[in-house]
């Protein structure tokens, strides 16, 4: 997929430098055109030899080589694609101010292809709030941002900030270069998955949701150019790359990390099974066996995530939500419709066969608050996903 396609990488002084070693390598073998430019500062973490060999170019740092300068311009222009990975937060601050004191920034601001960026930092550089305004900068502008991983740092410390994998990056690629754009430039917000509510540090409330369905979605919004958050509950799913997803066990965490992310939000997909009673006080430590024959459990409500969303929902953003039903499914999913002001209820039916968790099928409903009624054959969940993204995007664009 990334064969003939000709991409700029873009080495920044960080430690994770190392790692464009990598990635480099990767892209040639996946048959790209590859030419590194480096800030003076990267040079130090990875040695331009070693790029230049694997990349079959000469790697450029100067705005001069020599006496010849370096035509910023036409590099820009070449590209198909610029990647700086990693983007140390001082290059990230320099780009989203445009200031322009070495090669690497010439070309970037020459730049007339799509730039990605991959950032690498320690975790308070990465939360701090200089780099959230610099990292919106650059979002403003059109490029896309590679999520960070968490894990051990170069300060030692564990956390937040780590450059994406090689692997991972080159798989955004793929996924850049394939992806239908009708959503570019969009956000969306997803859940998946059951949630766990705590009844004792070893026991809890769950269900059967193997976030398949979910997961399909947030990946096919991602294939048509949205940037994409999953709010996952406790599954043993793999993500796709390029999904920022954010991993959670309660109800009450699945419900702050979509409050939180809402207000940015231009479509949100609520697939999760979540958790409508969660224990009133988990006990601290595991409930023991007593000489009673009957244990009673305290249980209260938890927040209506769907519900909540649909009160605040603003003209233009596009709230899809789910209702799996055993009986009487058409009315308890209208009733959805209205109660929790959804513009999508997709309603699936444990009476289908095939439909439901843990499957790789799914036979749905969908009712639009506009009044249509649609029903579908028995798919992959991969298919219904694009079903359910064609909807959206109808939605979104009415
Ligand atoms: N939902 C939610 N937060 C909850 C419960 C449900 O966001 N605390 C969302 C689900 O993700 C789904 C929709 O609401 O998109 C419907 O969920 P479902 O469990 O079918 O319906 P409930 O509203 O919980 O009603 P009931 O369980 O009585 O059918």
């Amino acid at each position: 997929m990334l064969q003939q396609k000709k991409i700029l990488v873009g080495i920044t002084g960080s430690i994770a430098a190392y790692k464009s070693i990598s990635l480099v390598r990767l892209l040639i073998k996946a048959g790209a055109e590859v030419r590194v430019v480096m800030t003076p500062a990267a040079r130090e973490f990875a040695s331009p030899l070693t790029l230049a060999t694997l990349s079959k170019h000469p790697v450029l740092a100067g705005l001069a080589e020599g006496d010849n300068w370096t035509n910023h311009v036409e590099l820009g222009r070449w590209a198909d694609i610029m990647i700086m990975a990693p983007l140390s937060c001082n290059t990230m601050a320099k780009m989203a101010h445009g200031l322009c004191d070495n090669l690497l920034l010439a070309v970037y601001l020459s730049a007339t292809c799509p730039v990605l960026v991959a950032p690498a930092m320690d975790e308070d550089m990465w939360h701090h709030p200089s780099t959230r305004h610099n990292l919106d900068r650059l979002r403003s502008y059109g490029h896309e941002v590679i999520p960070v991983g968490t894990g051990e740092l170069a300060s030692g410390l564990f956390g937040e900030g780590r450059m994406a994998e090689p692997e991972e990056i080159v798989a955004y690629l793929q996924h850049y270069f394939n992806r239908n754009k009708e959503l570019s430039g969009r956000k969306a917000l997803v859940t998946a998955g059951p949630t766990y509510e705590p009844i004792d540090p070893v026991r809890f409330i769950g269900n059967h949701s193997s976030g398949k369905m979910g997961i399909a979605i947030a990946e096919e919004l991602l294939r048509r150019g949205a940037e994409v958050t999953l709010v996952l509950g406790p599954v043993n799913q793999s993500v796709p790359a390029g999904i920022n997803t954010i991993r959670v066990q309660t109800a009450q965490q699945m419900f702050e990390a979509c409050d939180s992310h809402f207000n940015e939000t231009d479509i949100a997909v609520m697939a999760a099974a979540v958790a409508d009673y969660t224990p009133v006080t988990p006990a601290k430590e595991k409930i023991k066996k007593g000489a009673d024959e009957q244990l009673d459990l305290h249980l209260r409500r938890t927040t209506d995530i769907l519900k909540s969303l649909g009160e605040r929902k603003r003209k233009g953003q596009v709230l899809v939500g789910f209702a799996l039903e055993t009986k009487d499914a058409r009315n308890y999913a209208l009733g959805k419709l209205t109660s929790k002001n959804a513009d999508l209820i997709v309603m699936n039916t444990l009476a289908d066969e095939g439909a439901g968790f843990g499957t790789d099928t799914n036979k749905v409903t969908f009712f639009t608050a506009g009044g249509e009624e649609i029903t579908f054959a028995l798919k992959q969940k991969t298919e219904v996903a694009g079903d359910i993204t064609d909807q959206i995007t109808k939605l979104l664009y009415a």
